[in-house]
């Protein structure tokens, strides 16, 4: 079985093309390395001791795309490739929708052309938005308060109006929670450019003294500990879940949103003290304001998961932790 991965050289891309190749997938890779290194693809290669095809390209080119299906038999597609940073995504909303939904409609195209037809797609919790109540269950309302959130929520609306009218189509709707964690090789990781937006690259920096102190966005939430709650999952189990959706795709046509969470949540300051035991130190903080559009609290409902692909995460915020310090201290400490 041949699988096309968009943004293979990517965080969660990375992560799930290890794991199909340890599952015995063939992989082919498209990824214009615009949030990603060559090395993450060489990386991916040296823990499987397999090879991978990897094409530079963005999804945008159609001609590119229709090269990539004429030269592989390609069973299925796990779409993670797009742009995902929120204050960006306020900045520059052109760039996300242009980058976002032009990629999944020249992908689509290409993807008809060749009579493919089963795809994986990312999607995220943040489709819950800001009213639902927690735990998150797939057949709540979605929608969004950000550019990023909302080419999710559209991109689900056109992949869903696809296989409406045509019954061939096979689409799962991956709404991940909180990903984080690395492999346990330290070989690969998430390393983002710049001051990291999100929780647990930037205590991992903080962690590894480039940065002085975590800053934790509001401590008056109607939280147990008044910090922000999340359900954070360790990559691998979340890349473990893309291999039960592309079996559940391959046997089945219509359309699924699933939930890929723990359905446990943890505070940032749970997270930080983890994060303390994992790396031997005790980690600063200061609290800050709270950060415009964060909720209080976001867990997911993972009783579909189970039912549909027989999947559940399996590793604990310990875990997570350890294996995010593992890879830091590869990446920031020569
Ligand atoms: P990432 O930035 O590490 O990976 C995305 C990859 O896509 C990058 O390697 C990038 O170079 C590539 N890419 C972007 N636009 C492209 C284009 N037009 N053509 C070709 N390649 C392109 O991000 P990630 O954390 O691995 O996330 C993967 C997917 O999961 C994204 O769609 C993201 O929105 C979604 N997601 C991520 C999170 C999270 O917290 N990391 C949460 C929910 C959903
Ligand atoms: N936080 C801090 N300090 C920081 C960064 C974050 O206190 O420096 C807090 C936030 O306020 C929140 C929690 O840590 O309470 C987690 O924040 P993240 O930025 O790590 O994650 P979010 O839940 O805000 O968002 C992430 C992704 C989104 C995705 C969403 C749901 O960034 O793209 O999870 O999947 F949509």
């Amino acid at each position: 079985m041949k699988i096309f991965v968009t943004g293979g050289a990517g965080f969660i891309g990375s992560h799930t093309c290890v794991e199909l190749l340890n599952a015995g997938y063939e992989v082919v890779i498209a990824d214009n390395l615009s949030n990603a290194k060559p090395e993450a693809v060489e990386n991916i290669q040296k823990i499987s001791g397999k090879p991978v095809v990897f094409y530079k390209t963005d999804l945008r080119d159609l001609e590119g795309m229709r090269k990539i299906f004429t030269e592989h038999d390609i069973d299925a597609v796990i779409h993670f490739a797009g742009l995902k940073a929120v204050p960006e995504s306020v900045q520059k909303p052109l760039e996300y929708y242009e980058n976002n939904l032009g990629g999944t409609f020249v992908l689509c195209q290409a993807m008809r052309e060749a009579g493919c037809r089963k795809i994986v797609f990312s999607s995220s919790a943040t489709v819950y938005g800001m009213h639902n109540p927690v735990p998150f269950k797939e057949g709540m309302p979605t929608s969004a308060t950000n550019p990023y959130g909302y080419t999710k929520v559209m991109i689900e609306q056109i992949l869903t109006d696809l296989a409406l009218a045509d019954p061939q189509w096979s689409v799962s709707l991956l709404r991940y929670f909180n990903p984080i964690g690395a492999h346990s090789s330290g070989l690969i990781g998430e390393d983002p450019n710049g001051i990291p937006n999100n929780l647990l690259p930037y205590v991992s920096q903080v962690a590894a003294g480039l940065r002085p102190e975590v800053v934790v966005y509001g401590n008056d939430y109607d939280t147990p500990d008044g910090t922000g709650v999340r359900d954070y999952i360790h990559v691998v189990d979340l890349a473990l879940g893309h291999l039960s959706a592309v079996k559940y795709v391959l046997e089945h046509t219509g359309v699924e949103a699933v939930n890929l969470g723990t359905g446990q949540g943890t505070s940032v300051l749970e997270i930080v003290a983890a994060y303390s035991k994992a790396c031997g130190k005790e980690l600063p903080y200061r609290i800050a304001p709270r950060r415009p559009g964060d909720i209080a609290t976001c867990y997911a409902d993972t009783e579909k998961a189970r039912r549909l692909f027989g999947w559940e995460a399996k590793r604990n915020i310990e875990q997570m932790c350890a294996d995010s310090w593992n890879f830091a201290k590869n990446r920031y400490i020569k």
